[in-house]
């Protein structure tokens, strides 16, 4: 090898260790496995103003502190932390969780967010579940017009 090439060959892996570095931390940041039987989970509480206004209430005494009233992850104590609470507000997130994975991770916690398996009940998680969902916008129904218009041009197809 000629030095020339052989500094290229160390560059190349610098950058690559980098990559691995930075992909490593963000995976650490963003992804929380949740075992499959618990993501595929159907919330047994149904869905009540009474469901709701129990969850409001624990969620203001347990939660808002880090997640904020609105869900958003700006409570009055999210600066103490390094990882950012959670924006529940966030449509797009909320809607690739499942509500077996919200009942996991509220169960469970992840530092700083303690784990509320001991502290609440079932039921109350599951009200929870409910709850923050009520956060996010809920997701424009899918537009019936494109639907049908995908289905007509599917259906001309030869
Ligand atoms: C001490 C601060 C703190 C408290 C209290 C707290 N959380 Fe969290 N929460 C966090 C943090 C930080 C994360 C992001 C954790 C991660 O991604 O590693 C999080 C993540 C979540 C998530 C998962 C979102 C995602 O990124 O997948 C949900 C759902 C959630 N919290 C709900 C709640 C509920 C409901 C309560 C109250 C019962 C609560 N949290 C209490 C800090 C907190």
């Amino acid at each position: 090898m000629t030095p020339h090439r052989s500094s290229r060959f160390a560059f190349l892996l610098i950058s690559l260790s980098l990559a691995l570095v930075g992909s490593a931390l963000s995976h650490d940041k963003k992804d929380w496995p949740v075992p499959e039987e618990a993501r595929t989970m159907t919330n047994p509480v149904p869905l009540t103003d009474a469901a709701l206004a129990s969850a409001k209430a624990i969620f203001d005494e347990s939660c808002a502190n880090c997640h904020g009233d609105t869900g958003k992850g700006d409570g009055p104590d999210a600066a103490m932390y390094s990882v950012k609470p959670a924006d529940l507000s966030d449509a797009h997130m909320m809607s690739e969780m499942t509500d077996g994975e919200i009942f996991y991770k509220i169960s469970e916690g992840r530092k700083p967010m303690p784990p509320f398996k001991k502290t609440l009940t079932e039921e109350q998680r599951w009200q929870l579940v409910h709850f923050v969902r009520t956060f996010a916008p809920k997701p424009a129904p899918a537009p019936a017009k494109k639907v049908a218009r995908a289905k007509k041009s599917a259906a001309k197809k030869p």
